[in-house]
C-alpha cells in the first residue's frame, strides 16, 4: 500500500497536464439539437468558455489590475440568444467567407456563382441559413502538458449557402497553462476549388461586456494602409495610407478621439479593413495586428496573426439588445477585431486570394494575449 501511495505521490507530481475542460449543457437548437458549452480555464486566472454552435467564444472571463476579473466579450445565456434575431454574430466563427461579396456574385474557373445576398445589396459572413456561425459543430475537449483545448469540426457540404466543394473545417481553441493566451487555429480542405476567410467575431470591451462605451478604450494597429471601400463597404481596390486620416491608429489612440471625424462611411463609425505590414521576419509565426488598452481597468489585449488584414469594427449596429445576466449592449460599447483576408477579395485581383483548392490545406492561428498594463 505505501509504495503505491508513493508511487501515485511521484505520478501527481511529475504529471504536468492540465485537466480536461469542463461539459455542461447549454441549451437545444430550434430543431432540437443539444448543443454542450466548455470551460476552459488557468493558472493565471484566466476563463474561456466555448460552444458548438458556430464554435463560438461565450465567455472570457479576464483579470484587471486590481485583480478583479471580467467577461470581456459580448454574448447570450443560452444557445436560444444566439438563434434569436438581437443576435450580431457574437463570438462566433464566421464563414465559409468572413466579411463581404459585392452583388452576392463571384466565378471561379469561368463559373459563376451566387450567394445571399443578406447585407444591403451584399452577401455578408457566409449567408443566411447555414452559415458556419448557425451550424452545430462536432466538439471534442482535450487538455496536455501545455493548457486546455476544444476541437470543433465541421463538414459543409458542396453548395451550402452556394458555396462550392465539400469543405471540412477546423477550429481549435487553446488556453495556455500558465500564461493568459488563447490561440484559435483553423483548417479547411476541399475538394473543388473554393473561397475560404475564417474569422472570429468575438465583440470587446475590456471594461467588462455590458459597460457603455469603448470610445474610451486605446487602440493600435500595426497598419499603415487600408482598402478605402464605398458605401456598402465593398473595397475599391485601391489600398491606401491611413496617415492624415482617422483611420490612423499606427499610434495608440483613443477610439472615441476621431471617430465623428470618419466622412467615409455609412457604417456610423469604424467598420474598415487595414492592410496589416507585414514583418522583414518571416521566421515569426505570428505578426503583431492590434493592442487594445483600457485604462481604467488596467486590462490590455494584444492579438497577433499571419493574416494580411483585419476588420476593426466598433460596434455600431449594436441597439440596446440585453445579452448575458441581463446586461444592456449600447451602441458603440464593444469592439470587433477581426483577423482575416481583406473583404470581396474573391472578385478583387489585386488582393491576396482566399481560393483553397483541393490539393492545399487552409491554415491559420489568431493569438488572444491579456496582460495588464505596467505588468509584465
Ligand atoms: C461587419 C459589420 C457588421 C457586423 C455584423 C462586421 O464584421 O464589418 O458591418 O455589421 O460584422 O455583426
Amino acid at each position: 500500500m505505501k509504495q503505491i501511495c508513493a508511487l501515485l505521490a511521484v505520478c501527481a507530481s511529475v504529471s504536468t497536464s492540465a485537466a480536461d475542460p469542463e461539459v455542461q449543457d447549454f441549451g437545444k437548437t430550434k430543431d432540437g439539437t443539444a448543443v454542450q458549452l466548455y470551460t476552459l480555464k488557468n493558472e493565471k486566472g484566466l476563463t474561456a468558455k466555448v460552444m458548438a454552435r458556430g464554435a463560438t467564444l461565450v465567455e472570457l472571463h479576464v483579470p484587471g489590475k486590481n485583480g478583479k476579473s471580467e467577461d470581456v466579450i459580448l454574448g447570450w445565456d443560452s444557445v436560444a440568444g444566439y438563434e434569436s434575431e438581437d443576435n450580431q454574430y457574437f463570438g462566433c466563427t464566421t464563414g465559409r467567407v468572413c466579411n463581404r461579396i459585392a452583388k452576392g456574385k463571384f466565378s471561379i474557373g469561368g463559373k459563376d456563382y451566387t450567394v445571399a445576398t443578406n447585407d444591403g445589396p451584399n452577401h455578408l459572413h457566409g449567408g443566411v441559413e447555414r452559415s458556419l456561425d448557425k451550424v452545430v459543430w462536432d466538439a471534442k475537449a482535450y487538455s496536455n502538458d501545455k493548457g486546455q483545448g476544444v476541437r470543433f469540426k465541421y463538414t459543409s457540404p458542396d453548395g451550402e449557402e452556394g458555396y462550392p466543394g465539400n469543405l471540412k473545417c477546423q477550429v481549435v481553441y487553446f488556453l495556455a497553462k500558465n500564461a493568459n493566451r488563447i490561440s484559435i487555429s483553423y483548417k479547411a480542405t476541399t475538394d473543388q476549388p473554393t473561397p475560404v476567410n475564417l474569422t472570429n467575431h468575438a465583440y470587446f470591451n475590456l471594461a467588462g461586456a455590458g459597460s457603455d462605451t469603448v470610445l474610451d478604450h486605446v487602440l493600435t494597429l500595426n497598419a499603415d494602409k487600408y482598402t478605402p471601400a464605398d458605401d456598402t463597404l465593398i473595397p475599391t481596390g485601391k489600398i491606401e495610407p491611413v496617415a492624415g486620416t482617422p483611420l490612423d491608429f499606427t499610434k495608440p489612440k483613443r477610439i472615441g478621439a476621431r471617430i465623428e471625424k470618419l466622412t467615409d462611411t455609412s457604417a456610423l463609425g469604424y467598420d474598415h479593413n487595414f492592410v496589416l505590414n507585414a514583418k522583414q521576419d518571416d521566421s515569426k509565426p505570428y505578426n503583431h495586428a492590434a493592442t487594445l488598452l483600457h485604462k481604467a481597468s488596467g486590462r490590455r489585449l494584444r492579438i497577433m496573426t499571419k493574416e494580411p488584414g483585419i476588420q476593426f469594427y466598433s460596434g455600431n449596429f449594436l441597439k440596446g439588445q440585453q445579452g448575458k445576466n441581463g446586461k444592456t449592449y449600447a451602441h458603440r460599447s464593444a469592439v470587433c477585431l477581426e483577423t482575416q483576408h481583406y473583404p470581396d477579395s474573391v472578385n478583387q485581383p489585386n488582393f491576396p486570394s482566399i481560393i483553397l483548392k483541393p490539393d492545399q490545406e487552409y491554415q491559420t492561428s489568431t493569438l488572444l494575449i491579456f496582460g495588464v498594463s505596467g505588468q509584465k
